[in-house]
């Protein structure tokens, strides 16, 4: 059994087998009979429980069809309308758990109710985001970069804007994966230091170039995210507006990147804001591929959880 909590903490033989697994899988399904699908046993007579205590439409949705589509079955569970949001330790939840489901989902806020969870579970825990990081967003995000351009390896992705928990998992990966990562934002939205030692460590070349136009020079990819995450305080919304909108990915800033440079944003997006529709829409987008490749990087890393 393992638990799947970040991609930091995931071997990285493993996480090369899970998207190419994934990729596989997802190839798999297009233009071949049902029947003829390796993957829709393998969660045959499984229980996966989803616990949500936070909004999510992909998350939500592609989890739900992933498990569906290897044979096994869901409960979507919301996190105010479980003791667990009235009072019921984690721990105790947990264990509860353990003995009805076979592996649990959680979206969650602090990083420490996920960790305590998978601690005192006996069936596999994945991160479905939590305020610190989102691994397996970025898991599709390799996905779909390797699907359009080939080994993310030794590429330059540049994040802009707020070094937020997507972010996080981006550093993780750029240590994982061996790509480079340049941040360009304000200061006080810089990535956690840890996290950026983390994939120095693993030899990726992590920069903080202030200005945009030269942090996107020679990207492969060039990714933007909402500017007020979840867990932010709305009461501090215009305040990160007036920070972030020099940072705002548009065509003036592509074009300083690569010429075939991709653009990806997780979603959900607020358009005009942190990312032009121009661009979003625009030939060098990849946004609903990733959006999609939730689907078959999770069953991939269902799969790897379970060991079937
Ligand atoms: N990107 C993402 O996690 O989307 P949801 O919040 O809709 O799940």
């Amino acid at each position: 059994m393992n638990h799947f909590l970040d991609i930091h903490k995931t071997d990285a033989t493993d996480l090369r087998a899970m998207i190419d697994q994934a990729g596989a899988m997802k190839q798999a399904r297009l233009g071949r009979p049902k029947a003829a699908l390796d993957d829709e046993q393998a969660l045959k007579d499984r229980m996966v429980a989803l616990i949500f205590e936070k909004p999510s439409t992909r998350t939500r949705v592609s989890f739900d069809v992933g498990v569906r589509q290897m044979g096994g079955q869901t409960m979507v569970l919301s996190g105010k309308d479980m003791q667990l949001g009235h009072g019921e330790t984690i721990a105790d939840t947990a264990r509860v758990l353990s003995r009805y489901v076979d592996m649990i989902m959680i979206r969650t806020f602090d990083e420490t109710i996920l960790t305590e969870m998978a601690e005192y579970s006996d069936v596999p825990v994945i991160n479905g985001l939590t305020d610190r990081t989102h691994p397996c967003q970025i898991m599709a995000d390799v996905l779909t970069f390797e699907e359009h351009r080939g080994p993310i390896a030794g590429k330059k992705v540049v994040w802009t804007g707020d070094g937020n928990n997507v972010c996080a998992s981006f550093l993780h990966a750029a240590g994982q994966f061996g790509f480079d990562l340049t941040f360009t934002g304000p200061a006080q939205l810089d990535p956690e230091e840890e996290f950026m030692g983390l994939a120095r460590q693993k030899g990726s070349k992590i920069v903080i170039e202030r200005d945009p136009h030269k942090a996107v020079e020679g990207a492969d990819l060039v990714v933007a995210d909402t500017w007020v995450s979840m867990h932010d305080s709305q009461s501090a919304k215009e305040r990160r507006h007036n920070m972030l909108r020099p940072y705002q990915v548009n065509t003036e800033l592509m074009s300083h990147a690569k010429p075939d440079a991709l653009f990806m944003h997780c979603l959900p997006a607020h358009r005009e804001e942190e990312a032009t529709s121009e661009v979003m829409d625009g030939p060098n987008s990849v946004i609903f591929d990733e959006a999609e490749n939730r689907l078959h990087a999770q069953k991939a890393v269902m799969r790897w959880c379970l060991g079937v």
